[in-house]
């Protein structure tokens, strides 16, 4: 039987035509762009065609898209750059970031700089009069995700941003988990700086992008070459950048139709375990979230023994971000939203893509059932 894959916020599939352009580029399309020769052309016109598509999935200019390593990379240099153009005032983020910017933030404080982490209230959004409270000095800039990977919750950006101008700070938004899966428009948010990575949308990993908001100066943080403009030195990674452009082609020519069915399947699976398994519940915002993600709580049950379960029959949830799940600590998005330990711990992240189907979710709904009754069986005996 086929296994079932419901963890696409930790990564997606590549999608056949992604595999597709990335051998022709591998084939074809081999020379450095930066050569001033006929292979060299090749090479750059496919670097182009990927800026520019890439740049029409967030509605931006292709001058404005500075390819990068990964959604890591982009945060990193939005943050560390932004926090070298604006040598004073304080750095905000919020409590439920991804590491790759609490980390980077909690490294710039260990430098020396202000950083404030925002609470969230216990649907997982921002708490916004927090942010607005009358701060200590100056803001620098801001940092707020579009999508929570955990829990699919939809951030405040366009409003966040709103305050961050009144401020004269800097707005960066990592839309990793919001890019392929709702519609992202960079004028519409308003925002300087947003990340985005191409193994989340069936693009390979490896790869992503920074949109810098033209006429924002940001400073290199690779040195060594012209490429990308200078911001960000080496021969760049064509297959991977090639493959992320086919990618935010398919991802914009079928965005509405991957919403809509991962919105069926998601609620499909919802109404299934919350009135199929008693003491459930849905974490995050019910309203407020991408259509994919689902976060539930089994209560009493320790998730990562529910994990191991369903792996081996064929089933693959995340307990959260893949790059803590080594940490077998409580999901600290979970803890922001102010549950405790065990509430924390009892939580699975389900996250459908478009190659699942009905089916797949009835199976899952089956052995979910079988395997939460047994876990709870075992611990009452
Ligand atoms: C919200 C968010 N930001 C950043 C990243 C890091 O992206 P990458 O794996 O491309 O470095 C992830 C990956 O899980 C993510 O979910």
């Amino acid at each position: 039987m086929k296994g079932i894959y419901l963890d696409h916020n930790a990564t997606t599939p590549p999608h056949p035509a992604v595999v597709e352009e990335m051998r022709a580029c591998l084939e074809q399309g081999w020379g450095n762009p930066s050569s001033i020769h006929a292979h060299g052309q090749t090479a750059k016109r496919i670097l182009d065609l990927a800026r520019h598509r890439v740049a029409a999935l967030v509605g931006a200019e292709p001058e404005e898209i500075l390819f990068t390593s990964g959604g890591t990379e982009s945060d990193n240099q939005a943050l560390r750059g932004g926090s070298i153009l604006r040598p004073e005032g304080a750095i905000l983020t919020s409590a439920i970031e991804h590491s790759a910017v609490l980390d980077t933030c909690k490294n710039l404080a260990a430098q020396g700089r202000e950083v404030r982490i925002l609470p969230v209230a216990s649907n997982g959004i921002l708490d916004f009069d927090a942010l607005k409270a009358p701060s200590n000095g100056p803001v620098a800039l801001v940092s707020l995700m579009l999508a929570n990977n955990d829990l699919g919750t939809l951030q405040p950006v366009r409003e966040t941003t709103e305050w961050a101008k009144t401020q004269g700070a800097i707005m960066h938004t990592d839309a990793v988990q919001a890019v392929g899966k709702i519609a992202v428009d960079v004028r519409e948010l308003g925002v300087d700086l947003l990340s985005i990575s191409a193994h989340k949308l069936y693009g390979p990993k490896g790869v992503g992008a920074l949109f810098i908001r033209r006429g924002l100066q940001l400073p290199a943080l690779l040195h060594g070459g012209p490429q990308e403009r200078r911001l960000r030195a080496g021969t760049e990674n064509l297959p991977g950048i090639a493959g992320f452009g086919k990618a935010c082609e398919l991802a914009k020519a079928h965005l509405e139709r991957r919403s809509a069915h991962c919105r069926h399947l998601r609620d499909l699976l919802e109404r299934g375990v919350l009135e199929g398994i008693s003491g459930t519940r849905c974490n995050g915002d019910p309203k407020q979230r991408v259509p994919n993600t689902s976060n539930l709580s089994f209560e009493g049950l320790i998730a990562e023994d529910l994990l191991l379960n369903l792996d081996l029959d064929g089933i693959s949830v995340s307990l959260g971000a893949a790059c803590q799940s080594e940490s077998r600590k409580p999901n600290p998005v979970l803890k922001a939203l102010g549950q405790s330990d065990a509430e924390a711990l009892s939580s699975l992240r389900l996250s459908m893509g478009e190659g699942n189907d009905e089916d797949d979710i009835r199976r899952t709904l089956e052995i979910l059932k079988t395997t939460v009754s047994r876990l709870r069986q075992r611990i009452q005996s």
